[in-house]
């Protein structure tokens, strides 16, 4: 299963590197530390790499003349690790445009105080020098503009009465291990593709769930930026969307249920979800709600209730299937569990 390799650069003790080790050993970064390079023998952080298993590198700017020169040499040591993700964990040097745009959107950085506040060095002395109250840690995307790049996340701790820059570093660097791993794993996140991760959850499914048990699933990633749904159906019933002109279509694409077959396969579907598209799912306690007369709801009238009425807010869509449902069942008793899940998209 292949998750998101992840290059780190240090130039010293390591700490950061060892909280995304951590993570990655207790399953929570979503990604692999297969590389780390320091550009310093002497890094404490290389024996943390060690023990872990991750592969080893030095490149040390001294040895080249010039920073393109280094940087050249730092790029092939990257490269060599393939990675999805490079994250400056505590690295030290200032890199070249050209370095910076290889790894465009896809280099983190941590720095030690609430950028746009003290970019550069002795973060935690001038903040205490302003008499700042609140401080921090925050994670950026590496640009060529030095601790400019887009923020992807920030931690915030308070200035106390009685800081020096000493108990002031501890607390940040207490945060930056909290805030990095969190920040990689929402990368990962983004990278892993679904597909992956469906098959990831069926197989712990197979393996947890008592015999004879299944779990139906409708997994989606709304992307607003670009007006998609990418998705897999893990044998649901079939979420329906419909079109701002009425038109309804099926969410099919995806597989089994999970817990059946531990080398489940599963397509991934992706649709336009544009303004004034909606989205329902529904259980089987609506599709096969009985009247007294014992007949099924079934879900052509599902369908045409929300070709019909589904241009109005998702609440309303709602609570209009629960009257309907209601009024049709009578006297006759509710025969299975009824959730309804309505996304409806702004500007319909
Ligand atoms: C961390 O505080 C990190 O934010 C900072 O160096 C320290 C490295 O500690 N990075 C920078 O200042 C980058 N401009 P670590 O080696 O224990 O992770």
């Amino acid at each position: 299963m292949p998750l998101p390799r992840i290059t780190v650069l240090i130039s010293g003790r390591g700490s950061n590197l060892a909280a995304l080790l951590e993570a990655e050993k207790n399953g929570s970064l979503r990604g692999i530390v297969h590389t780390v390079i320091s550009n310093r023998a002497d890094a404490a952080g290389l024996a943390i790499a060690l023990a872990h298993g991750a592969r080893i590198n030095v490149v040390d700017h001294r040895a080249h003349a010039d920073r393109n020169g280094f940087d050249a040499a730092l790029a092939e040591a990257v490269d060599a690790g393939r990675p999805d993700l490079v994250v400056l964990a505590g690295f030290m040097r200032i890199l070249g445009p050209a370095f910076v745009a290889r790894y465009a959107d896809r280099m983190l950085n941590i720095h030690p105080s609430l950028l746009p506040a003290y970019p550069g060095l002795h973060t935690h002395r001038r903040a205490l020098d302003d008499g700042v109250r609140i401080h921090g840690c925050t994670v950026h995307f590496v640009t060529a503009d030095l601790d400019h790049g887009p923020i992807v996340g920030q931690a915030v701790v308070p200035v106390l009465p009685d800081d020096d820059e000493t108990k002031l570093a501890a607390r940040v660097l207490a945060a930056e291990h909290r805030l990095l791993p969190a920040a990689v794993r929402a990368f990962c996140d983004g990278r892993w593709p679904i597909r992956d991760a469906i098959r990831h959850v069926n197989q712990s499914v197979v393996r947890t769930a008592s015999s004879g048990k299944f779990i139906t699933l409708f997994y989606g990633e709304i992307d607003p930026g670009n007006a998609r749904v990418r998705y897999i159906n893990a044998g649901h019933n079939y979420p329906l969307l419909r079109r701002a002109d009425g038109g309804v279509e099926e969410l099919r694409e995806g597989g089994t249920p999970l817990g059946i077959f531990e080398d489940a396969d599963y397509d991934q579907g992706e649709i336009s979800f544009r303004p004034g598209d909606g989205l329902m799912l529904y259980s089987d306690g609506i599709s096969e709600a009985i009247d007294t007369m014992g007949t099924e709801f079934g879900e052509e009238r599902l369908r045409s209730l929300w070709r019909q009425r589904g241009h109005r807010p998702p609440a309303d869509v709602i609570a209009l299937v629960l009257e309907d449902i209601a009024s049709f069942r009578g006297d006759a008793a509710q025969s299975d569990d009824i959730t309804l899940v309505v996304v409806g998209s702004r500007g319909g």
